[in-house]
């Protein structure tokens, strides 16, 4: 199946109240336009305004309740995931899709939840970077989110 995903497109960072450092050198007029990500620490900026934005969204934040030092090894495991990706630092050691099947038994990972994390994935990243690693990391993304939901929300 398919998944409807509402992009959006038009949005600020004071939507959420978030603040972050290339937002704020946007608003201080620092920047004329977007950078693309361009290192780990960009990425571990996307990641973690990323989360902000999953603790802040009732139907997700329950998926993600856990321990604090657990969340932080899981932190530095998507921030490794996605520099892997960008940078092919081989930082990254593989097993996601076991680690989402122990996720799905705990917790549904239903089409709704699968909806959700993209759209705030698109949004945040959209409201700090432009650019060609930008784009990638927002498909590859939804092509790994389309995998997991036809696995776990199939019917047939
Ligand atoms: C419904 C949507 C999703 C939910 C609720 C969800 C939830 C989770 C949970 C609970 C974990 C394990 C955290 C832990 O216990 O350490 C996890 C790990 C992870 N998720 Fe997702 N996830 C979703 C979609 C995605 C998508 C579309 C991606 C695509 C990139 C993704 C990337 C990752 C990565 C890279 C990890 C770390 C895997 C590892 O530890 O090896 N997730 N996710």
């Amino acid at each position: 199946m398919l998944l409807i995903i509402k992009f959006i497109v038009n949005h600020t960072n004071s939507q959420f109240g978030i603040r972050t450092a290339a937002a704020d050198r946007r608003r201080s007029g620092t920047t004329t336009k977007m950078d693309d990500i361009q290192n780990r620490e960009d990425i571990e900026l996307l990641v973690n305004n990323f989360y902000e934005r999953v603790h802040n969204e009732p139907n997700l934040a329950p998926v993600f309740e856990m321990p604090q030092e657990h969340w932080q090894t899981h932190i530095s495991r998507v921030i490794n995931f996605w520099e892997n990706w960008l940078f092919q630092t081989g930082s990254y050691n593989g097993g996601m899709m076991w680690v989402h099947l122990q996720a799905n038994e705990k917790n549904s990972l239903t089409t709704e939840r699968f909806e959700q994390w993209l759209a705030l994935w698109f949004l945040t990243t959209d409201s700090l970077f432009a650019g060609e690693r930008a784009d990638f990391v927002k498909s590859k993304a939804l092509e790994i989110g389309q995998i997991m939901n036809a696995k776990f929300n199939s019917k047939s």
